[in-house]
């Protein structure tokens, strides 16, 4: 980066601004979609405490790591990471050639697709170095929005629906009706999924403090205040007690290995780790900002957001009774079945009030993954934001059409199905389950293995911790302590890369 650049870069307006942005990133569709339903299919509070340890473990260390790394290079990812080695060592090209040879075996044994990205990464390693980490930043952002943007069209669908009364039904029957109507019918979902993007991009399109900053202060409080009036309502239902019991007692003898490797995932989803995003973040950060202080923030208030969620969720759905293991169509079918009957004649008020929660929490996590891709062309590809938008915008809503129109199945992109069957060996499911899947279960956590080995072990964790406190590098900054140095050197180094090695070979059977 030259010096001009470093000056003249955008900053949040303030560490409010950041820490807002950050949790309004964090704080999406993962904690009040995605982390009741699949804390209803794993069981309950045995989930739940599997899924807090991850958070703590794995993902507030990578947290720091990444916000670091960004504040530090005041650049994009792929500078960010290109800084520490600007070109490939040795240890770099070893890592390299072994990739090589575990793509050459790949191919042999025709795994054509692992075999092929396998390659492509080794070469990539071999010549541009770690800035790969950065590549990876600019494009998972393209698997996982494709897939947000949809759901993310289907909440802005069931708002208008809500003001509109047409989510009076009062049964399961009716209740998949309406679903059918937005999700089954290429126009309706397309045409949401379209607008969501175009409320994201225009968000972008006015930069980090106009634009993401403005946004995220304005509507995190509003979640907020919208889940609390939800909460009051969902836990002073009769038989709520049952539903609270779900969430926080653990019954160990309902949680699988699938389970776990969920929760670690959902642990990097939910708190946006894994693909380089606070490293974005981090580079609008001034030096007079505490990220170890605005880190415990960002995390207590996602996580936080996430059991409230569920405290919304579970107490409402014992309550009048419902399955709790309906997998991603719990909320858009299963709560406004209660609202109904719990809320009498201002049902369709409390659907469209949760329903606009949903939007809220859907938009600034959009927003926020948008904003890498766009970071990186800006940054290291020297686009002009505006037409960085537009450009990462259209592929990732390109992308999303093909997730939009195949929800529950490949029916409608047969010659997709039989192009990955070929590749990979198989294409369970749909385009949207393998985008969510692999994004979260795959993606995000490899993603963050890589960070904190190549943090911890390359970059060294004491220029991380060197980096935690306010102003760090002014002249009169303390050594960190040998505490802090030993705290964070283990969890970085050995903690969350270990916590991730073991639940990867504890779902493929191998523990
Ligand atoms: N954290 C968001 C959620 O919980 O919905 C999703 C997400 C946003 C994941 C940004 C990853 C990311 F980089």
């Amino acid at each position: 980066m030259s010096g001009n650049a470093r000056t003249s870069r955008e900053k949040w307006g303030g560490n409010i601004g950041f820490i807002l942005a950050a949790a309004g990133s964090a704080v999406g569709l993962g904690n009040v979609w995605r982390f009741p339903f699949i804390t209803g299919q794993n069981g309950g509070g045995a989930f739940v405490l599997v899924y807090l340890l991850c958070v703590l473990l794995i993902g507030l260390p990578i947290m720091i790591c990444e916000t670091t790394v960004g504040r530090w290079a005041q650049s994009d990812p792929i500078g960010a990471f290109g800084k520490i080695e600007p070109t490939p060592g040795r240890r770099t090209r070893t890592v390299a050639v072994l990739l090589f040879l575990s793509a050459a075996a790949l191919l042999v044994c025709r795994h054509y697709g692992q075999g092929a990205i396998l390659m492509i990464l080794s070469l990539t390693l071999a010549v541009r170095g770690w800035r790969i980490i950065g590549y990876f930043s600019a494009l998972v952002p393209l698997v996982i929005l494709s897939y947000y943007g949809t759901v993310g069209g289907w909440t802005i669908a069931y708002f208008f629906k809500g003001l509109a009364h047409s989510l009076n039904f009062t049964t399961t029957e009716g209740a998949a009706e309406v679903f059918h109507s937005v999700e089954a019918i290429p126009g309706v979902s397309v045409s949401y999924q379209l607008g969501f993007m175009s409320l994201c991009a225009v968000t972008i399109w006015f930069g980090v403090r106009q634009g993401i900053e403005l946004v995220s202060k304005l509507l995190l409080p509003l979640l907020f205040l919208l889940l609390v009036v939800l909460i009051i309502r969902s836990v002073t239902l009769p038989n709520s007690g049952e539903g609270i019991r779900f969430l926080l007692y653990p019954d160990f003898g309902k949680l699988s290995a699938e389970g776990i490797l969920l929760a670690m995932g959902h642990a990097f989803f939910s708190l946006s780790v894994g693909l380089g995003l606070l490293t974005a973040y981090g580079s609008y950060l001034d030096a007079d900002k505490n990220i170890l202080t605005n880190s415990l923030i960002i995390v207590t208030l996602d996580t936080g957001i996430a059991l409230l969620s569920g405290l919304v969720i579970f107490p409402a759905l014992f309550s009048v009774g419902m399955p709790i293991d309906q997998g991603p169509k719990l909320v858009f079918q299963i709560m406004p079945i209660i609202f109904n009957s719990i809320g009498g004649s201002f049902g369709w008020f409390w659907s469209s009030s949760f329903f606009l929660l949903l939007t809220i929490a859907a938009l600034t996590s959009g927003i926020s993954l948008l904003e890498v891709t766009v970071c990186c062309l800006v940054d290291h590809f020297h686009f002009k934001r505006r037409s960085a938008t537009v450009l990462a915008a259209a592929v990732i809503s390109a992308i999303g059409v093909l997730c939009s129109i195949s929800f529950d199945d490949w029916s409608r992109l047969p010659a997709l199905q039989r192009a990955i069957t070929f590749l990979f060996g198989g294409a369970k499911g749909s385009m949207f389950d393998m985008a969510d899947k692999l994004s979260s279960s795959y993606l995000l956590p490899i993603g963050g293995l890589v960070i904190s080995l190549f943090i911890g072990w390359g970059w060294g964790t004491d220029n991380v911790v060197r980096q935690l406190p306010a102003h760090p590098a002014a002249a009169d900054t303390p050594e960190p302590s040998l505490a802090a140095r030993l705290f964070w050197g283990i969890a970085i180094r050995v903690v969350a890369p270990a916590a991730i090695i073991i639940v990867f070979l504890h779902t493929i059977g191998w523990l």
